[in-house]
C-alpha cells in the first residue's frame, strides 16, 4: 500500500491543554480521550460528503477506538464507474469530512488504507458491506487537523445544477493540491462540446443509463426519497415533468421502453459529436461568460508499484485517487466558503471520445489522468438539499 496520511483542528484551534504539535506540556491537562461517541458524531458529519449519484458507498464501523471504513458492493457503480475512480474519490471525500468533524473538536485523524483498497475488483457485483474487510482505517490522534473548514460547512456545502454565473478564478486562493494533482481549466465552448458527447455516452450505454435510472428519485412515494439517490428536487426538474417521468423509474415496461429510446437518442448525438472537431479555443485574455469550468488532474507515479496489475485501470494507486477526493471535497468546501457552487460533470471523464477531445484541449501528458471535471459559479437560487442515509430525521 502506497501512502498513509495525516489529517488532524482547523487552524489556531489547539485543544485545551495542547500544544500546536499534538503534545501535552508539562503540569497542563492532557485533553479528554475520544470516545465512541465522538467517533459516532464525526462518522455522521462525513455522511454528508458528496458521492457519485448519491450512493455513499461508505459502511464506517467503530472498532476499538478506531473507525473501519468497508465498502458496500450494491452502493458501487459497477456499469458507470468500472475503474472505481468514483468510488475512491466519494471515499476520499468522506475521509475529509471526517476529518474536518474530527478538528472542529481540537483533534486529527490517521488514515491507514488496507490492502483491500488495492483489491476493489475482488469485491462482489452484489450484496452488502462485509464489516470484516475494510479498505480504510481511521484512527484518531492527538495532533489536531489544520483546516479551515468546519462541520458547518460539510453539511452546507450542496451540489447544484442550476444557473451559474460567472465569478472569479477559483483557483487563485483554493487550498494548496497535495503534490501529483493540478486543476486545469478548460473554455465554455470545448466545455459544451465535451459535455454533450459525455451525456450521449450515458445515454447510449444502456447499462450505464438503467444504473443512473436505479438511482432516480423522482417522487416523494418513492420508498427512498429521503435516504439516498437523486431527487426531482435536486436535479431541479420541474413537477409536471418529475410527475411524468417517476413511473419510468418504477414500472419495467416503461423503463425499458425509456432506455432504447435513450439509446437511440445518444447515439444519434454521439454520432454527429464524434465527426465534429473542438470549436477554436478563444483568445488567451477572453473573459468568462459563463460558469469556470475546471479539471482534477493527477500525475501518474513514475515508476510502477509492485500492484501494477491492479492499478491498472486508472494508472493510479487507489491511496493516491483517496487523498485527490480529499483535495476535491476541500476545493468544493472553499468554493462552498466563497459562496460559489459546484456543479460536477463526470459524463466528461466516462466517455472514451469526450475525454480523448479534453486530453487533447488541455494537452495532457500520457502520465496524467483527468480525474473530475466540474463547473464552478455563483448561484442564481440555492440548491436543494440531498437526502443521506445517515441524517436525523426531522
Ligand atoms: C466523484 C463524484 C462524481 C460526481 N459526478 C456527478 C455528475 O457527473 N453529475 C452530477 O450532477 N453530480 C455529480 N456528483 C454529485 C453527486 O450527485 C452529489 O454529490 C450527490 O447527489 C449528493 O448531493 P450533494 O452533493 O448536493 O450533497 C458527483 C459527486 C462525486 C463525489
Amino acid at each position: 500500500m502506497t501512502s498513509t496520511s495525516r489529517a488532524g483542528t482547523p487552524a489556531g484551534a489547539t485543544p485545551a491543554g495542547a500544544t500546536p504539535d499534538g503534545t501535552t506540556p508539562a503540569g497542563a491537562t492532557p485533553a479528554p480521550p475520544v470516545t465512541d461517541d465522538d467517533l459516532h458524531r464525526w462518522v455522521r458529519v462525513a455522511g454528508r460528503a458528496p458521492s457519485a449519484h448519491n450512493t455513499q458507498p461508505w459502511s464506517p464501523r467503530v472498532v476499538a477506538g478506531t473507525v473501519e471504513v468497508a465498502v458496500v458492493p450494491d452502493r458501487v457503480l459497477a456499469a458507470g464507474d468500472p475503474s472505481f475512480r468514483d468510488l475512491l474519490l466519494s471515499l476520499g471525500a468522506w475521509v475529509e469530512s471526517f476529518a474536518i468533524a474530527a478538528a472542529a473538536d481540537g483533534r486529527g485523524v490517521h488514515v491507514e488504507p488496507t490492502d483491500r483498497l488495492d483489491r476493489l475488483a475482488d469485491l462482489p457485483v452484489r450484496g452488502p458491506a462485509d464489516p470484516g474487510a475494510p479498505v480504510l482505517v481511521l484512527h484518531p490522534q492527538a495532533a489536531p487537523y489544520p483546516t479551515p473548514f468546519t462541520p458547518a460547512d460539510v453539511r452546507g456545502r450542496r451540489t447544484h445544477r442550476g444557473h451559474l454565473d460567472p465569478a472569479p478564478d477559483l483557483r487563485t486562493d483554493v487550498p494548496p493540491l497535495p503534490a501529483g494533482l493540478a486543476l486545469l481549466q478548460v473554455d465554455d465552448a470545448a466545455m459544451r462540446h465535451l459535455v454533450r458527447l459525455g451525456g450521449a455516452w450515458t445515454a447510449s450505454r444502456r447499462a450505464v443509463a438503467a444504473e443512473l435510472v436505479r438511482w432516480l428519485r423522482l417522487s416523494p412515494a418513492h420508498p427512498r426519497y429521503a435516504r439516498d439517490g437523486m431527487t426531482d428536487r435536486m436535479l431541479l426538474l420541474p413537477s409536471p415533468l418529475a410527475r411524468l417521468a417517476a413511473p419510468l423509474t418504477r414500472r419495467p415496461a416503461l423503463h425499458d421502453a425509456a432506455l432504447t429510446a435513450a439509446g437511440i437518442a445518444g447515439r444519434a448525438v454521439e454520432a454527429v459529436g464524434r465527426t465534429r472537431p473542438l470549436p477554436a479555443p478563444p483568445a488567451p485574455d477572453e473573459p468568462l461568460t459563463g460558469p469556470q469550468h475546471l479539471v482534477l488532474v493527477a500525475r501518474t507515479p513514475g515508476v510502477r508499484s509492485g500492484t501494477e496489475e491492479l492499478d491498472a485501470r486508472l494508472g493510479l494507486p487507489p491511496a493516491d485517487v483517496v487523498e485527490a477526493g480529499r483535495a476535491l471535497q476541500r476545493t468544493w468546501l472553499h468554493a462552498h466558503r466563497a459562496g460559489l457552487a459546484v456543479a460536477p460533470h463526470s459524463e466528461v471523464v466516462d466517455s472514451p471520445h469526450a475525454v480523448a477531445g479534453l486530453r487533447r484541449r488541455l494537452g495532457l501528458r500520457r502520465t496524467q489522468v483527468a480525474l473530475a471535471v466540474f463547473s464552478v459559479g455563483r448561484p442564481t437560487a440555492p440548491a436543494p438539499a440531498s437526502p443521506r442515509l445517515t441524517d436525523e430525521p426531522v
